[in-house]
């Protein structure tokens, strides 16, 4: 899968896909990432991105020129299935969201910055608008990396069978049931018994008893009926 991202601070992504998972994913060749800078698509000599708000009002607002000339570029070279503006207005992420975009071919992920972009560039170009939650940040390059890593995760072939995304929590509409590992105890506290029973289908028993609880206590809201 490939991801274009159109930013002003493109030295702000140059670590968050370098490690881990992600960067496993592209050695692999599963994903692929472009960080395109938006002043290279500046109309005028200064390289200014941005101009007063028509109308007034405080803040600045990012024009549409160099949006378009650098999204109507990437589309002249491929097909996209998507251009996503990230923003706190959009529609708030989740599981759902990031699997139904882990079967795309290419996004084009918009990062807003002052008071946000000109709203014909929504208008024209943008087909997904999406929030990662209720909370205003200073761009849209945090959004755009935490939105390519719920993606990436899921994409086939970037985690092995272990570390499955399929056990995720939120996957099957539960929280996970708790997890443990060595010692068995430590200072007086105790790994639950059954886990170290060895009885495969009480433990599955036992796990989704757990998740069913702790979803009930933390998200009652994920159980209601939609
Ligand atoms: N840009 C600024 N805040 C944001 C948010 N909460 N989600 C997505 N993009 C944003």
């Amino acid at each position: 899968m490939r991801f274009d991202i159109i930013t002003v601070l493109p030295s702000l992504l140059d670590s968050p896909f370098a490690h881990s998972i992600l960067q496993r994913a592209q050695n692999k060749g599963l994903s692929e990432i472009h960080v395109h800078n938006l002043r290279d698509y500046a109309t005028n000599k200064q390289k200014s991105v941005d101009d007063y708000p028509y109308g007034g009002g405080s803040g600045m607002v990012m024009q549409i020129e160099p949006f378009a000339a650098c999204i109507e570029k990437l589309k002249s070279e491929r097909d996209y299935d998507d251009v996503i503006y990230m923003t706190p207005d959009g529609v708030t992420l989740n599981q759902a969201i990031a699997n139904d975009l882990s079967t795309k071919g290419s996004i084009i992920m918009l990062c807003g910055h002052y008071k946000g972009i000109d709203q014909r560039i929504r208008d024209i170009f943008v087909t997904r608008e999406i929030s990662i939650g209720d909370y205003v940040l200073s761009g849209g390059e945090l959004p755009a990396a935490i939105l390519v890593d719920a993606i990436v995760r899921l994409i086939p072939g970037v985690l092995s069978d272990e570390t499955s995304a399929l056990s995720d929590s939120f996957q099957d509409g539960l929280l996970d049931a708790p997890i443990y590992t060595r010692p068995a105890e430590w200072r007086g506290h105790k790994v639950p018994e059954i886990l170290l029973s060895g009885h495969e289908a009480k433990i599955n028993a036992w796990r989704d008893e757990q998740q069913l609880q702790r979803t009930q206590d933390r998200r009652p809201d994920l159980l209601q009926d939609e």
